[in-house]
């Protein structure tokens, strides 16, 4: 499937869809979509002050919107814990999961689980987040969970023996890392809601190209003013960019284990369509293992086969 054309797509006021980092950038623009959609979202932030301010902004676009703030820190998993708990203690239904919060190329940081930044908030956060919505989310007709990825994925590969960075902290590396894991997760997740015979669900990776959001707040700002030439050349606004996303989340003819992005120079900007995955992503034996690893340091253990 390719392209996107958001007014052909049906109002959807029956669903529920929770978007991870919504209070800024693409997931803002994918909750708005959501909301011109009818569909109720949580907006899963970290900072309640800017989830709320977000929630008003979408509700002067959309006044009907349906939008609830909710805490979550992806980045340490007691607050992913609660946030589930929370979450699953007022509703009964999960359609869509958007596991879109993300930080890149911030200084060395150890979480307060052990774990480098990037590879807490990318994507340990959102494995046990997707791990404690399992059971709602397979009992939803009709569900998927989206995973955000990069192009960032392309020259990045998963070190087990570091996966921390202890050793070596690579700022771009460990951004690459955790996009990788996130990509991994997606096709591996697929493989098994297939394997334990969860056909209500899909597991679906997008990726958004190049876009000028405040994921580039860690740049240092020489690198930033050089490179502006050359971005204002390939990136896409955030609305652009977040099409990806919502082709995974509201396409008519996605499968499970498809990865979206945009068609345009290097999937940088342009239409939504399938993306080039590198074959580190489908390979079965490195998901296997990070799967395991990632159960045993998240403590959860989920659609095991
Ligand atoms: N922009 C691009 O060119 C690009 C390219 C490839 C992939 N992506 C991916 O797209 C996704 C969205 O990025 P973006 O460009 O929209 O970035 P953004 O504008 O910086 O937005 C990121 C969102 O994630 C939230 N967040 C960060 N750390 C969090 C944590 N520990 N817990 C909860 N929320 C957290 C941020 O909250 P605060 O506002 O509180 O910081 C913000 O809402 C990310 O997964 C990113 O890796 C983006």
């Amino acid at each position: 499937m390719s392209n996107l054309n958001l007014d052909e797509i049906p109002n959807q006021k029956e669903k529920t869809a929770i978007v991870t980092g919504a209070n800024a950038g693409l997931g803002f623009e994918t909750t708005l979509e959501l909301a011109k959609k009818e569909i109720k979202v949580i907006m899963a932030c970290r900072n309640l002050n800017k989830g709320e301010s977000a929630k008003d902004e979408i509700l002067k676009q959309v006044p009907k919107a349906q939008l609830e703030v909710m805490e979550i820190d992806l980045s340490e998993l007691d607050s992913v814990r609660e946030f589930a708990k929370s979450f699953l203690a007022k509703h009964s239904s999960l359609n869509l999961l958007v596991n879109n919060a993300g930080v890149m190329m911030p200084p060395y940081q150890k979480t307060k689980d052990g774990f480098e930044l990037q590879m807490a908030a990318n994507y340990f956060g959102h494995f046990l987040l997707t791990g404690l919505l399992i059971d709602i989310i397979t009992k939803t007709k009709n569900s998927r969970i989206i995973s955000l990825s990069s192009i960032a994925h392309r020259n990045a590969s998963i070190n087990f023996k570091d996966m921390q960075s202890e050793q070596k902290y690579s700022k771009f590396g460990a951004y690459g890392q955790s996009k990788l894991a996130c990509l991994i997760f997606s096709k591996e997740l697929q493989r098994r809601l297939e394997a334990n015979k969860k056909p209500n669900s899909i597991s679906v990776a997008a990726h958004p190209g190049a876009s000028n959001t405040e994921l580039a707040r860690h740049l240092p700002k020489l690198a930033t003013i050089l490179l502006t030439p050359f971005l204002l050349l390939v990136t896409h606004s955030p609305r652009n960019a977040a099409k990806p996303t919502l082709l995974a989340s509201l396409g008519k003819d996605v499968d499970g284990g498809d990865y979206y992005g945009p068609q345009g120079f290097m999937e940088m900007n342009g239409n939504p369509g399938l993306a080039k995955a590198e074959s580190q992503a489908y390979d079965v034996l490195t998901a296997k293992k990070l799967w395991e690893e990632s159960e045993k340091l998240t403590d959860i253990e989920f659609l095991n086969y």
